[in-house]
């Protein structure tokens, strides 16, 4: 089960007798490797208890309840799986998650959830070839709905019949298929994201507009296709991402320190950060003083920290960013060679067009030895993917030349 490794999953389970499985389930996700955070329909909590899966799923269980402590938590969930699975998913739950209806915190989950969702539908063979599940079964999304079972069996009530929840392994095994591929399963990762901020004095720092947005989601998206991944930020405003270590650190001489203290242990560093390229020569330890003169700051050039890092680690695949505005391409492939990195993202600082610092939106170049290609505005997080994916082919490629260079000396 590669594929479920390091993937965000969650777990619906609902009011059948079959929800004492689900504990088998998660644990089984679990041992795959797998995030789960666990949704229980009120009816469910009468099956089993929110404390078993709590523990099994090493996650808060959620129910109704926790959608009125916490007012977006459905958005949240939907945006944080990379996969919905409702097992054991009754016929109740079954009709309304198909229509599009959303009553509770499970179903307004999967309706805002934009990925695919499994459902593993258990309940008894007449509820399952009542007319108007099978109608909903015929007429619901097949891209956006796929389903394991039922199976056919002895039910708990006697009856015999398809409508027995699938084993947790049969589940598990769908759910595989379901799972895009982790194509960066066993790549380590490093991402550095934010500004940094260089002391004038005790009170006053030179900085820029980096969000961090950007980085944040370059790291979650290297994260879904189950890279080992770790952030070192400059100060942001952004939530630590789920299950992505973090270093917090605050001006390029920290940068530095951290970047080339762990990027030897990484196979690809993503170079994210706006790290100011000068900074005071001398930052004073009192507050400089108001007078009525100008006040001259020098300010020394500070470390290339991606060129450094690429330099004393050539095998690493190293990804910088260029912010311009004005002959990006040019610039930025200048950056390229100059930094003797694998890959530059060119993107415009443009304000007025709500494009890099701070929006929401990015529309860059992606440039590496060999091609440019263009990605048309969008927001960052679908940049991020397309980004990731990019890097994915070329990392790939990279390794098989590095073997065939090696076969070849050998
Ligand atoms: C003992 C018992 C077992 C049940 N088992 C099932 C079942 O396997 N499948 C099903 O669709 N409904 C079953 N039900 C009925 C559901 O629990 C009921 O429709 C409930 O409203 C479902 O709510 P939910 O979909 O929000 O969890 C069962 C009810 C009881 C009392």
């Amino acid at each position: 089960m590669k594929n479920i490794h390091n993937k965000n999953i969650v777990v619906g389970i609902t009011g059948s007798i079959a929800a004492y499985k689900a504990a088998d389930l998660v644990s089984k996700l679990k041992k795959a490797g797998a995030i789960v955070k666990v949704i229980m329909t009120k009816s469910s909590t009468s099956f089993i208890t929110e404390r078993t899966l709590e523990s099994i799923s090493d996650n808060k269980v959620l129910v109704d309840e926790n959608e009125s402590e916490q007012s977006f938590l459905h958005l949240e969930l939907a945006k944080w799986a990379d996969v919905m699975l409702i097992a054991p998913c009754t016929a109740n739950s079954f009709n309304k998650i198909t229509t599009g209806l959303s009553d509770d915190l499970l179903s307004t989950v999967c309706l805002a959830f934009k990925g695919t969702i499994l459902l593993a539908p258990a309940m008894n063979p007449d509820m399952w070839n009542n007319e108007l599940v099978q109608k909903n079964l015929n007429n619901m999304s097949e891209s956006k709905f796929k389903i394991v079972g039922p199976d056919y069996g002895l039910h708990a009530c006697g009856d015999e019949g398809y409508g027995r929840m699938s084993s947790p392994e049969q589940i598990l095994e769908s759910l595989s298929n379901v799972v895009k591929k982790n194509d960066l399963d066993g790549v380590k990762i490093l991402v550095s994201a934010g500004p940094t901020r260089e002391p004038l004095d005790p009170v006053r720092f030179i900085s820029n507009y980096s969000s961090g947005k950007m980085g944040y989601a370059l790291a979650e998206s290297a994260k879904s296709l189950g890279a080992d991944v770790e952030l070192i930020s400059g100060p942001v405003r952004l939530s630590p991402p789920d299950n992505i270590k973090l270093t917090n650190i605050e001006t390029s001489s920290e940068m530095l320190q951290q970047v080339l203290q762990r990027v030897c242990n990484y196979d690809v560093f993503i170079s994210a950060a706006a790290i100011s390229d000068y900074r005071p020569l001398n930052s004073s330890s009192k507050k400089h003083k108001s007078t009525d003169g100008d006040l001259l700051i020098r300010l020394e050039r500070g470390e290339d920290i991606l060129k450094l890092a690429k330099e004393k680690n050539p095998s690493l695949y190293a990804i910088g960013f260029s912010a311009e505005t004005d002959n990006i391409s040019t610039h930025a492939r200048i950056k390229l060679k100059r930094k003797n990195i694998d890959m530059i993202i060119a993107n415009e600082a443009n304000h007025q067009k709500g494009l890099g610092f701070e929006s929401d939106m990015n529309e860059v170049l992606i440039i590496d030895k060999e091609n440019t290609l263009k990605i048309p505005k969008q927001t960052k997080k679908a940049v991020a993917d397309i980004i990731l994916n990019k890097i994915t082919e070329n990392y790939k490629q990279n390794l098989i030349k590095i073997k065939n260079a090696r076969k070849s000396s050998n």
